[in-house]
C-alpha cells in the first residue's frame, strides 16, 4: 500500500474548488492506500484568523471531510496542531531551506502583497508542509495544480537533508486531478476559485444553500458570443462552468459542447446549477448530522493518536540524524 498524505487549511468554508480540486480524488484514493489528511490549522494562523471561528472552521472541516465519503476507518483525519511533531520538525527543516528559495514561493508573493504586516510563518509556510509530508513517509500527495511549488520544494529539502545528513525521508510525488485542478472564479474567471475572496459571489461554498448556488452560477462572468465551448484562453468564463460540469457529472468537454449546440447560456448554467446542486446536497446533509456530534470528536482524537505514533518515529530518526538529541 502507499503512503497518502494531504492537508486542507480551516481559513473559510471550503469551497466547490477544494471539493473537485482536492478532497473528491482523497475519497477515491483511501480504497486501496494508506491515507492520512490534515486539517492544517497551523497554516491557517500564519494569516489573521478570529480565534473563535478558527476553531470552528477547524470542527467544519473535519465534518465536511468525513460527509464527502471519507470513511475514519480506513483514513487517519487529524488535526495539526493536535500532533506536535508538524511544528518540530517544521522547525528543523526551516534551518535547510534557504531564503532564496521561499522568495520564489508565488502562494507567498500572493498571500503577501499588499498586506502591511506580512508574518515571518507565512514566509517559512513551505518549510511546514514539508514536515507535513515528510513525517509520515508520503509516497504520493494529491492536491490542486496550485501546489506544485510547494511539492516540489519539498522534494528538494528532503534530498537535501537526506544527502546531507544521512537517509530518513521518502521522496514524495505528487498528484493532480485530470479534470478539476483548477477551479475558477465565477467573477473573474482568471483567477483561482477562492474561500478568502472578498466578493461571495465568486464562489460557491459546499454550505450554500441550493438557491445561493443557482444565483452564483446564473451571475457568473461569461461573454456575448453565446456559444458554449471551450476556450480557456478566450472564453475563460465558459471553459471554467464547463469545467464544473464535467466533474460534476462524469462527461467530457465534448459531450458537453454537443449537448448545449443550438442553446444559450441561460440553459447551459441551469444545468450546471441542477448538476452542482446534486453532487453537494448529500454532502450537506451528512455534514449537519456530524458538525455536532461526539463521534466527531471521537474521530479526531483517534486520528491525532494514531497520526502522533508513526509521526514521532519519524521525528526521532530525524533528530537523531541532526543531532539534537542526547542519545
Ligand atoms: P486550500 O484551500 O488553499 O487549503 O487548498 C486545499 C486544497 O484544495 C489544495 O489541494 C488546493 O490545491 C485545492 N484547491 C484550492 N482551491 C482550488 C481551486 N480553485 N481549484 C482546484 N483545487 C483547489
Ligand atoms: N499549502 C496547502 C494549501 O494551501 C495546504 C497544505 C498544508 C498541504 N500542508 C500540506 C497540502 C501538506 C498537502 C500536503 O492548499
Amino acid at each position: 500500500m502507499k503512503k497518502i498524505f494531504s492537508g486542507i487549511q480551516p481559513s473559510g468554508t471550503l469551497t466547490l474548488g477544494n471539493y473537485l480540486g482536492a478532497m473528491r480524488q482523497f475519497v477515491q484514493l483511501q480504497e486501496d492506500n494508506h491515507c492520512y489528511f490534515c486539517i492544517v490549522d497551523q497554516h491557517a494562523i500564519t494569516v489573521p484568523q478570529d480565534p473563535k471561528q478558527l476553531r470552528e472552521n477547524s470542527r467544519s472541516l473535519a465534518a465536511l471531510y468525513i460527509a464527502s465519503g471519507l470513511d475514519p476507518e480506513k483514513v487517519t483525519l487529524f488535526i495539526q496542531s493536535e500532533v506536535p511533531a508538524h511544528t518540530e520538525l517544521g522547525w528543523m527543516l526551516q534551518s535547510i531551506t534557504y531564503m532564496g528559495e521561499l522568495e520564489r514561493m508565488t502562494q507567498f508573493k500572493d498571500k503577501s502583497e499588499g498586506r502591511d504586516a506580512v508574518s515571518s510563518a507565512l514566509f517559512t509556510y513551505p518549510a511546514l508542509m514539508a514536515a507535513d509530508i515528510l513525517l509520515y513517509q508520503t509516497d504520493i500527495v494529491p492536491v490542486g495544480e496550485d501546489q506544485t511549488q510547494h511539492l516540489e520544494l519539498t522534494r528538494t529539502v528532503a534530498e537535501r537533508f537526506n544527502n546531507r545528513f544521512g537517509n530518513v525521508f521518502v521522496i514524495p510525488e505528487i498528484k493532480i486531478p485530470e479534470v478539476g485542478a483548477r477551479i475558477m472564479s465565477l467573477q473573474e474567471p482568471t483567477k483561482k476559485m477562492s474561500k478568502s475572496d472578498e466578493n461571495t459571489k465568486s464562489f460557491i461554498s459546499m454550505l450554500d444553500t441550493p438557491k445561493q448556488m443557482e444565483k452564483k452560477i446564473k451571475s457568473a462572468v461569461t461573454d456575448s458570443d453565446g456559444i458554449v465551448k471551450f476556450d480557456k484562453e478566450n472564453k475563460p468564463g465558459v471553459s471554467n462552468l464547463m469545467t464544473i460540469y464535467a466533474s460534476c457529472t462524469g462527461k467530457t468537454l465534448e459531450e458537453i459542447e454537443a449537448e448545449f449546440e443550438g442553446k444559450g447560456y441561460g440553459d447551459f448554467k441551469g444545468a450546471v446549477a441542477n448538476a452542482v446542486v446534486d453532487t453537494l446536497e448529500p454532502i450537506q446533509a451528512r455534514y449537519h448530522e456530524l458538525i455536532n456530534s461526539e463521534e466527531l470528536d471521537k474521530i479526531l482524537n483517534n486520528g491525532a493518536n494514531k497520526a502522533a505514533h508513526f509521526a514521532n518515529r519519524t521525528l526521532t530518526k530525524a533528530k537523531k540524524k541532526m543531532g539534537i538529541l542526547r542519545k
